[in-house]
C-alpha cells in the first residue's frame, strides 16, 4: 500500500527519496510527494499519479535543496489521489512535515477538537491531524511532541516526521505496518520497506509496534513506548539490489516465473539433511505436534490458496483435521481455538492486517503459531512461535508467483515432517516424498520450458470476456489460483468452482461465450472430470484442459491442453500453477494490461 521514506546524510536528499520512492512504487500508489530541509524550511512537492510525475515537478529532486527530507508513495484511503491529498502533509504554520501510512481511526474526533481550536484543515486525508497536533505539542522537545501525539492516536499507523526547527533530525514511529531503519556511515535512513534501502546500505533495523526512532547522519536510537532507549539489533539483509530490478524481463511478473526453479530449491534443498527434514531453529519438538488435536490455516488472497492446498496435503499424509481459514473472516468468528490448536498463518510480506490480527486473535485463545513467510524480520514473522521462512527473495510484481509457489514448498516440507513425526508414513513413503520434494524445482523448470505453447493458447483464447476455472481436490485449490492470477492482472472475469459443484446453479452460466480451463491433474477423480467437461461442452463452452503429461485422452474431450510434468499427486498443484501463471500474463500482455501494477491492487494489503 503507502510506501514512506526518510534520509538524513550529507547528501542531497531529494534525489535519494525519490530514488526510494521508485523502488516502492510496486506496492501500489496512485500520488506521491516529498519534502526537504534547508536553512529552517520545509519545502514540499507533491503530485497525482506516478513517481515520474514527482520527479518531473522537481527535476529528479534536483530543485529540492536539503540534506534531511522524507516523502511517501500514497494508496487513498481517505479523500481522492489529488495533490493536495498527498503526502506529506503540512502542520498550520509550516513547522511540521508528515509521512503516514495506515489509518488513524480517531482521526474525525481528532479533527473536530483541532478545527474548534481555529485550525483550517487542507486535505481530506486522516492524516492531517497528526502534523498539527505535533505542532500543537512541540515545546522545543521534538521526542516529547512526536510521543504525546502518538499517544492521542488510534489505528494503525507508521509516521515519519520532520521539523523544521530540528536540523538533520528525523523521528519515525510505528504501530503496526512495517519500518525498517536503514544504518549508513555519515547517513541514516528509514523505509517502510527494506528494497526501498538496500541500493544505499545493507545493514537495517526492524521496529516493533510502539516504538519511536530518532535519527541523525551520524545516529539512530530507538526508544520503547514509554521512551526508554532501547537496544536494537542490527541485521544484514541477504540479497542485492539486482534481485529488486528487472534484469532485462519486461516485467517483474515474468522475471519471478521464471525465478521460480531458484526459489523453490532454495526453499527445499537446505531442509533436507541426510535424507530427513530438518528445520533450523525450530521450536516446536516432536512431542508438541503430537499433542496438538487439529491444524487451522490463516491466510488471505493467493497465501490463503497455497493454504487451501496444505489442508489437501496434510489431511491426506498425516490425518490430522485441518480448516484453511480466510483470515478477514477468522478474525470476527469467534474461533473455537485452544492450546491444542496449531495455528499455520502464510503470508509472503508478513504485513497483511487482516492476517495479523487473525493471528492475534487465535494467539490470545492458545493457539500455537507457525508462519510461513518470505520477508525476513516481517510483523508475523515476529510474532509468530516459530517460522519457517520461504527463500523465494524479493517480490516486487503484485501478482505473487514465486511468493506462491515457495509457500506451497514450504507447506509440503512441514506436511512431510508432520507425517514423519506423527508416524503417520512409514520409511519408504517418507523416502518416496523426499525425492519428490527434490524433484519440485526440475518439475517447475520443465513447466516453464512450455511457456511458449502457452503463449500461444494465450493468443488464441485472449479474447473471451468470461472464464470458468474447475477441478477437483488440489485442482480445485489450484484453479482456485489461476483464476486470481487472471483476473487480478487481465481483469477478465474469472471463476474458479470444485467441478462436481457447478451443476448445483451456476451451470446456468454456461454457454458458448464462456471458456472452461479443466484441471484433470489428480488422475484418480479423471473420469469425473471428463464428465464435468461434457457438461459445459454440452452447452457450447470452450474447454481448455490441463492434464498431466502422457495423458493423451485429453484431446477427445478439450479444444486444447496444457500439459503438467508428472510427479507426486500430492504435490501436483505447484508445477500446475506455472502454466496458469503464464497463460494469465501473456493474456493480460495481450490485452495490453498492466501487469506489474494492476489497477486498485496493492502488494500488501496492511489497512483492513
Ligand atoms: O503478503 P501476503 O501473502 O499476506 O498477501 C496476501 C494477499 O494479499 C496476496 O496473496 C494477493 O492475493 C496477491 N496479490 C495475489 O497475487
Amino acid at each position: 500500500m503507502c510506501g514512506i521514506v526518510g534520509y538524513t546524510g550529507r547528501l542531497e536528499a531529494a534525489p535519494l527519496l525519490l530514488d526510494g520512492l521508485r523502488r516502492l512504487e510496486y506496492r501500489g500508489y496512485d500520488s506521491a510527494g516529498v519534502a526537504v530541509l534547508d536553512a529552517g524550511r520545509i519545502e514540499m512537492v507533491k503530485a497525482s499519479g506516478s513517481v515520474a510525475n514527482l520527479a518531473e515537478k522537481t527535476a529528479n529532486g534536483a530543485a529540492l535543496t536539503g540534506k534531511c527530507g522524507i516523502a511517501h508513495t500514497r494508496w487513498a484511503t481517505h479523500g481522492a489521489p489529488t495533490d493536495t491529498n498527498a503526502h506529506p502533509h503540512l502542520s498550520e504554520h509550516g513547522l511540521f512535515a508528515v509521512v503516514h501510512n495506515g489509518i488513524i481511526e480517531n482521526f474525525a474526533a481528532l479533527k473536530g477538537e483541532l478545527e474548534a481550536e481555529g485550525i483550517v484543515f487542507r486535505s481530506e486525508t486522516d492524516t492531517e491531524v497528526v502534523a498539527h497536533l505535533l505542532e500543537k505539542y512541540y515545546d522545543g522537545d521534538l521526542k516529547s511532541a512526536v510521543m504525546r501525539t502518538a499517544a492521542r492516536l488510534e489505528g494503525s499507523y507508521v509516521l515519519g516526521v520532520l521539523c523544521a526547527k530540528e536540523p538533520g533530525r528525523l523521528f519515525c514511529v510505528k504501530e503496526a505496518g512495517p519500518l525498517i531503519l536503514g544504518v549508513g556511515v555519515g547517513e541514516n535512513y528509514f523505509a517502510s520497506d527494506v528494497t526501498a534501502l538496500v541500493s544505499r546500505t545493507k545493514n537495517v533495523i526492524y521496529m516493533s509496534d510502539g516504538e519511536l526512532a530518532e535519527l541523525t547522519p551520524e545516529k539512530i536510537t530507538v526508544y520503547d513506548r514509554t521512551g526508554r532507549e532501547t537496544a536494537k539489533e542490527v541485521s544484514h539483509v541477504v540479497w542485492d539490489v539486482e534481485a529488486a530490478e528487472k534484469g532485462g524481463y519486461e516485467h517483474f511478473m515474468m522475471k519471478e516465473i521464471m525465478e521460480q526453479p531458484r526459489a523453490v530449491k532454495n526453499t527445499v534443498e537446505p531442509r533436507i539433511r541426510g535424507g530427513e527434514i530438518v528445520f533450523e531453529d525450530f521450536g516446536l519438538t516432536a512431542e508438541e505436534i503430537r499433542r496438538f488435536s487439529r491444524v487451522v490455516i490463516t491466510a488471505c488472497g493467493s497465501a490463503y490458496h497455497a493454504g487451501v492446498v496444505a489442508k489437501y496435503v496434510i489431511e491426506s499424509l498425516c490425518r490430522v483435521s485441518v480448516e484453511t481459514a480466510l483470515a478477514s473472516e477468522l478474525r470476527y468468528s469467534d474461533p473455537i481455538i485452544d492450546g491444542r490448536t496449531l495455528l499455520i498463518v502464510v503470508s509472503q510480506s508478513g504485513e497483511t492486517a487482516d492476517t495479523i490480527a487473525a493471528m492475534r486473535e487465535c494467539m490470545a485463545r492458545g493457539a500455537r503459531s507457525l508462519a510461513i513467510v518470505n520477508v525476513v524480520g516481517s510483523t508475523i514473522a515476529r510474532l509468530a512461535d516459530n517460522v519457517i521462512y520461504t527463500h523465494a527473495g524479493p517480490e516486487i510484481a503484485v501478482a505473487t508467483t514465486k511468493g506462491y509457489t515457495t509457500q506451497l514448498a514450504a507447506l509440503y516440507l512441514f506436511a512431510v515432517w508432520y507425517a514423519d513425526k506423527l508416524g503417520a508414513i512409514d520409511a519408504a513413503r517418507r523416502a518416496e516424498l523426499i525425492a519428490a520434494l527434490y524433484a519440485l524445482p526440475s518439475m517447475v523448470q520443465r513447466a516453464i520450458d512450455l511457456n511458449v505453447h502457452v503463449k500461444y493458447l494465450a493468443e488464441r483464447w485472449h479474447g473471451h470476456k468470461s472464464l470458468f476455472f474447475i477441478g477437483r481436490n488440489i485442482d480445485y485449490a489450484a484453479a482456485m489460483e489461476g483464476s486470481l492470477k487472471l483476473k487480478e492482472i487481465s481483469y477478465i472475469h474469472s471463476e474458479a468452482y470444485a467441478a462436481g459443484e457447478l451443476k448445483h446453479g451456476t451451470i446456468a452460466l454456461i454457454d458458448e461465450k464462456r471458456l472452461v480451463v479443466a484441471l484433470c491433474c489428480q488422475e484418480q477423480l479423471y473420469d469425473k472430470m471428463v464428465s464435468n467437461i461434457q457438461e459445459v461442452k454440452a452447452r457450447g463452452a470452450k474447454v481448455l484442459g490441463v492434464a498431466l503429461e502422457g495423458n493423451r485422452r485429453i484431446f477427445a474431450e478439450a479444444d486444447d491442453v496444457l500439459y503438467v510434468p508428472r510427479g507426486e499427486r500430492l504435490f501436483a498443484a505447484l508445477p500446475e500453477i506455472v502454466p496458469l501463471q503464464l497463460f494469465a500474463y501473456y493474456i493480460a500482455r495481450e490485452n495490453g494490461c498492466s501487469i506489474d501494477k494492476p489497477r486498485n491492487l496493492a502488494k500488501s494489503v496492511t489497512v483492513e
